[in-house]
């Protein structure tokens, strides 16, 4: 039988990769986002699409019901929706950061609230939240970011133990740099929020160091490879990371004390 998928986020980036090639190799994908007009490319491969806004409970009520309608089940959910509000924890408003973690965090929590009793009764679900790398260490100018994804992480340890008896696997995708929107988004908030205020000098750094490795990211594709291997794994891991610098930069995290961390951190900001 095919397994029925929802992601969302699926009009950009790594959710709308993802659903493409889930969509090839033989799952029935519905793809979720805002955007409604960017999801046309995916409906022509086949993908099914539903307007969503992770911040907006009635949309979410609607997309799991109308998949539950349609399907009778829902085996697997990426939690793929997310963005990075950044600039400098003095200056980000609090409104700004209550929205961040609204649609990084709760949008990501109530959609698994809402997947949970369906795959609990099936005996079988997936659930892949996508936390980043950044859910592990944090840059200057990432602090909301970085907050929602440390968030995720330790959501999905609890999460983990308390679905694994109803046959629920709960896996963590933390992607290192990656060619997606995502990239301009943060920094054009990072400008846009502390380029001229105490901040800009190390603003300009930070964006320096953003602007040298763009040439070195590699695409979407990664991620998406990433999350069929995770949810086709008969024992998957609690966690999966690939990316530009995800395996060194998780490795040196562990390795080393806070100190010497923040300077590898700002010997990037030149
Ligand atoms: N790219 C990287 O280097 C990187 C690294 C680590 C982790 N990640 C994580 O990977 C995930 C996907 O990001 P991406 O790199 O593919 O970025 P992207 O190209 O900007 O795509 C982000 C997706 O999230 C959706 N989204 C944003 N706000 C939303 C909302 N309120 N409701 C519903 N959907 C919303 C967008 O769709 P609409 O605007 O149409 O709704 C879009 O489809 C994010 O969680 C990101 O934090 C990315």
């Amino acid at each position: 039988m095919k397994k029925v998928v929802l992601i969302t986020g699926a009009s950009a980036g790594i959710g709308k990769e993802t659903a493409a090639f889930l969509q090839k190799n033989g799952y029935i994908v519905y793809g979720a986002a805002r955007r409604a007009d960017r999801l046309k490319e995916l409906e022509q491969l086949g993908v099914k699409t539903l307007a969503m806004d992770v911040t907006d409970d009635a949309s979410m009520v609607k997309g799991i019901q109308d998949i539950i309608a349609a399907e009778g089940r829902l085996d697997i959910l990426v939690n793929n929706a997310g963005f990075g509000s950044y600039g400098a924890v003095e200056d980000v408003t609090i409104e700004d950061a209550r929205y961040q973690l609204e649609v990084n965090v709760f949008g990501a929590a109530r959609l698994i609230q809402l997947a949970l009793p369906y795959m609990r009764k099936q005996r079988f679900g997936k659930i892949v939240n996508i936390s980043s790398i950044g859910g592990k260490f944090a840059t200057p100018f990432g602090g909301w970011y970085h907050a929602s994804k440390f968030a995720i992480e330790g959501l999905s340890d609890s999460l983990r133990n308390e679905v694994k008896s109803f046959g629920v696997d709960v896996i963590v995708i933390e992607p290192g740099g990656i060619k997606t929107e995502w990239g301009d988004i943060a920094m054009d908030s990072m400008r846009k929020v502390s380029g001229d205020t105490a901040y800009k000098n190390l603003v300009a750094k930070m964006d320096n160091s953003f602007k040298e490795i763009e040439d070195k990211i590699p695409g979407p594709e990664l991620i998406a490879n990433l999350i069929k291997k995770a949810i086709e794994a008969k024992k998957p891991k609690a966690r999966y990371a690939a990316g530009y610098m995800a395996k060194p930069v998780l490795f040196l995290r562990r390795l080393l004390s806070d100190g010497l961390m923040d300077k590898v951190i700002m010997s990037r900001m030149k």
